[in-house]
């Protein structure tokens, strides 16, 4: 959700800012602000985009002697987007500054106690109540007042906070929504999340729940919700800014696909090794051995590669395997045990129905697995074990590499929990490694052809209603194609296991309602032309993405985009390929803005 910037140093702040949020307007863009604070002050928000913001600063900066700022770009949960509803927020003298990300679930207590106080109120947010609060307490202390206030606050937030009292300092609080602090030389800097800070610096500390950071030019200090100063942290980043800008794309999300051939050799490197899998990061072993039941738990496209995991250790281990996604598990009274393993699947690590259910799986004892992109994220430090996915960082709304990336990486588990457990063979192994080895090479070919998806893209730009087919692995990448095209293109679009399109949706097939059906594992092949066949019988056009041997598929088809063959534990990675392409296709042609679709923000922070 909303992304946060602070900078505290001898440049100019305002650009950094500027830079910083545009880096981040991925997690949110509805409205945005910054203040600037020193000798002068500058304050300004608008609705809508950051290049709108650029304009009305434009017109409007007069150049001071500011020594720190701090910004924000807005998904809105309390108050639409609105000029008065956009962060930052001020006290009532205009005095000190708020910017937030997260929920304040208790704020409309607090407000009406606050207004009885005579504090007047200019916005609808949840947020505005933490500057009243501040300065309720302020008593010539920033930081014992910010103390004071975050305690009387419920629900998740990360804030930074200026006061033009005190223009040496921010203060940072996370409670839950993340917050990174960049560690320069005289200089300081903060973000909700990793890119901003990529053009700054390397070192960087990563707040922990309930932490709160005072940040100087030169010094950082971190203090618990009680105000005890604790020990810092220090991590690096190993990802470059390279890696986080678009490389002469059009966008990041072409780019993010067109880095999958990369990505899926990133997953195997150091893993596997001559014919083998190793996951040496995996601490406890012996527990892979006891293990009874698992469950994976995810949210959106994470999602999907878990019910692809699911399918793969099913087929594998003779234990109970169940995947749900994060928000329903997290209030449900799941089985779970000291031998239960709770896989949480997540790009972000951020995700806050993800992490909530992290923390259901912990507190009933069972052993938890993240399988994360992001280093230093929430569910990677909370989870027992961690499988980092090795995606690089992924701008784009729209989930691409990361989700071959976790596919990949749930494949090489399931391949190794099965061969600690008994469950798979040397022989298997020998072959899968080999399977695995070539997916690189296999994905490279799909990416080439993007005149072909551009074609099927030009055909569905202006329709209203899609469906999605496939049968066993083949289910969750409709699943997947049709998210892809809903998101971006705003195209209505339905993935449907295959044999269940006579239980109902094909009564909407129609000429104007094509339908994808996807096909790439032999025992279903036949069943899958009988659907097909049903489809053509009532007008509807069919897209076919599937196996280069299926022939009686491509007959069939109106047009094929053909995969080549490898084991069905790796077609998922293929098949999906042509599928985020043709949905980038789609929404491009259709002039809409692909990274930063409609209503949506990468990283889901609230619940
Ligand atoms: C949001 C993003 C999706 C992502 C989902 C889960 O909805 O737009 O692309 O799949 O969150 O995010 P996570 O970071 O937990 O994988």
């Amino acid at each position: 959700m909303c992304g946060i910037v602070g900078y505290i140093g001898d440049r100019k702040i305002l650009p950094i800012i500027i830079d910083g949020l545009k880096r981040l307007e991925y997690r949110g863009y509805d409205s945005a602000g910054v203040a600037l604070v020193g000798n002068d002050s500058y304050f300004i928000k608008t609705k809508g985009r950051i290049s709108l913001l650029e304009e009305k600063i434009n017109n409007s900066y007069i150049d001071g002697n500011y020594f720190v700022g701090i910004g924000q770009t807005r998904w809105a949960t309390h108050g639409e987007p609105s000029d008065l509803n956009a962060h930052p927020h001020i006290d009532c003298n205009g005095e000190i500054f708020v910017v937030h990300n997260g929920i304040i679930e208790n704020y409309y207590e607090i407000k009406k106690d606050l207004i009885e106080r005579g504090h007047r109120f200019l916005s609808e947010t949840d947020t505005e109540v933490v500057p009243h609060l501040i300065e309720e307490y302020y008593e010539g202390d920033i930081l014992k007042a910010v103390l004071k206030a975050v305690n009387k606050l419920r629900g998740s937030f990360a804030l930074a906070i200026l006061s033009k009292k005190e223009r040496d300092k921010i203060i940072a609080v996370r409670k839950e929504s993340p917050l990174i602090v960049g560690i320069g030389k005289n200089e300081n800097f903060l973000a909700s999340d990793i890119p901003a800070l990529l053009p700054h610096t390397k070192n960087i500390v990563i707040l922990k729940d309930g932490e709160i950071a005072l940040i100087t030019k030169d010094e950082i200090k971190i203090f618990d919700m009680q105000g005890n100063q604790i020990g810092i942290e220090k991590m690096e980043i190993n990802w470059n800014l390279e890696q986080s800008e678009k490389k002469g794309y059009k966008h990041f999300m072409l780019k993010e696909i067109m880095e999958e051939g990369e990505v899926l050799k990133e997953v195997i490197r150091g893993r596997v090794k001559d014919e083998k899998i190793e996951l040496n990061e995996i601490k406890d072993k012996d527990f892979l051995r006891r293990v009874e039941n698992i469950y994976i738990i995810a949210c959106g496209t994470a999602y999907h590669a878990g019910l692809i995991g699911n399918y793969i250790l099913t087929d594998l281990l003779n234990i109970p395997v169940k995947t749900e996604v994060a928000s329903e598990f997290r209030y449900e009274n799941p089985n779970l045990s000291k031998n239960s393993l709770v896989i949480l699947v997540s790009q972000s690590g951020e995700t806050a129905d993800t992490i909530a259910s992290l923390r259901v799986a912990k507190k009933l004892g069972a052993k938890t697995l993240g399988v994360v992109n992001v280093n230093g994220s929430t569910i990677f430090r909370e989870s027992d074990e961690v499988l980092q996915i090795f995606a690089g960082p992924e701008i784009a709304v729209a989930s691409t590499k990361a989700y071959v990336a976790q596919i990949l990486t749930l494949l090489l588990f399931s391949v190794y929990i099965g061969k600690i457990r008994g469950d798979v063979d040397e022989d298997f192994e020998k072959f899968i490694v080999g399977e695995i080895k070539r997916v690189s090479e296999f994905s490279e070919i799909l990416l080439d052809k993007k005149d072909e998806y551009l074609e099927i893209a030009k055909e569905i730009k202006d329709l209203d209603d899609i469906f999605y087919i496939g049968r066993l692995l083949d289910y969750p990448t409709a699943l997947e194609g049709a998210l892809k095209l809903k998101e971006i293109s705003y195209i209505h679009a339905e993935g449907y296991p295959a044999g269940e399109l006579k239980h109902g949706p094909l009564a909407l097939i129609e000429e104007k309602v094509p339908t994808f059906a996807i096909s790439t594992d032999e025992r279903v092949f036949e069943k899958i032309v009988s659907n097909i066949k049903e489809v053509k019988a009532r007008n509807g056009k069919v897209y076919s993405i599937v196996r280069d041997d299926f022939k009686g598929i491509i007959k069939e088809s109106d047009r094929s985009v053909i995969i080549p063959k490898t084991h069905i534990y790796l077609s998922p990675i293929l098949s999906v390929i042509p599928l985020q392409l043709i949905a980038y296709f789609t929404a491009d042609l259709k002039g809409l803005d692909v990274d930063k679709p409609r209503n949506l923000a990468k990283s889901v922070t609230v619940e």
